[in-house]
């Protein structure tokens, strides 16, 4: 009988204030028996280290597009073949417009436009960062073509104002995320 192998996350992190919480999310993946491979951008890197990332996951961050992959291989199209889930929390707006537009300048951008794996956001960004009618529209744009999301939740937002734009708890994105492992092993 084949053996069952852990399910294979790939979670980008991107430069929000609630970067911070990624380190929490990884460890609750890796303490689920899930493999994770971590991907963070430039910006998200000035909130959250590589370091932290990579020893909570047990494996190297991938931060470039320009890394050299084993044996010469492209290691974001290697990430993309190899998710069954790709998760990116938190997202800023900026990288929803980004994936709203299949932009690919950068190792997430690369793989969210390379993969066919189901995709969760995770949303954290300013309240009227998040009601703006172009985070909106990228909302809608991004959702018709099949995106799950988990939040924004509402509540105080560390720029002091109160509204929808929070980070979602870890508990909920593990939930959504085990939602969709569980349907992609059914079948
Ligand atoms: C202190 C600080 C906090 C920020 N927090 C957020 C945030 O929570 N959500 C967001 O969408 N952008 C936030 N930004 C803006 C993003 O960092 C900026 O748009 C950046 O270009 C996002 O890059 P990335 O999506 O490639 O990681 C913040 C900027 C600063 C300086």
């Amino acid at each position: 009988m084949a053996e069952k192998r852990s399910p294979c996350v790939v979670l980008g992190v991107t430069g929000s204030i609630a970067a911070f919480r990624a380190a929490d999310l990884a460890s609750a993946m890796v303490q689920k028996g899930w493999e994770v491979h971590a991907i963070l951008t430039g910006d998200g890197a000035r909130f959250i280290t590589p370091l932290t990332l990579a020893a909570l996951t047990h494996r190297p961050v991938h931060t470039s597009l320009w890394e050299e992959g084993e044996g010469g291989r492209m290691s974001h199209l290697d990430l993309a073949r190899l998710a069954d889930v790709v998760v990116v929390a938190p997202a800023t707006a900026d990288c929803l417009a980004r994936t709203a537009h299949g932009m690919a300048g950068d190792v997430l951008g690369a793989v969210l436009l390379a993969s066919q794996a189901p995709l969760v956001l995770v949303p954290a960004m300013n309240t009227q960062m998040w009601k703006h009618p172009a985070t909106q529209a990228n909302v809608k744009v991004l959702t018709q073509r099949g995106a799950n999301w988990v939040g924004p939740a509402e509540g105080r937002l560390a720029c002091g104002e109160e509204g929808p734009g929070r980070m979602a708890p870890v508990e909920q994105i593990i939930a959504g995320v085990e939602r969709l492992v569980r349907t992609r092993s059914a079948k």
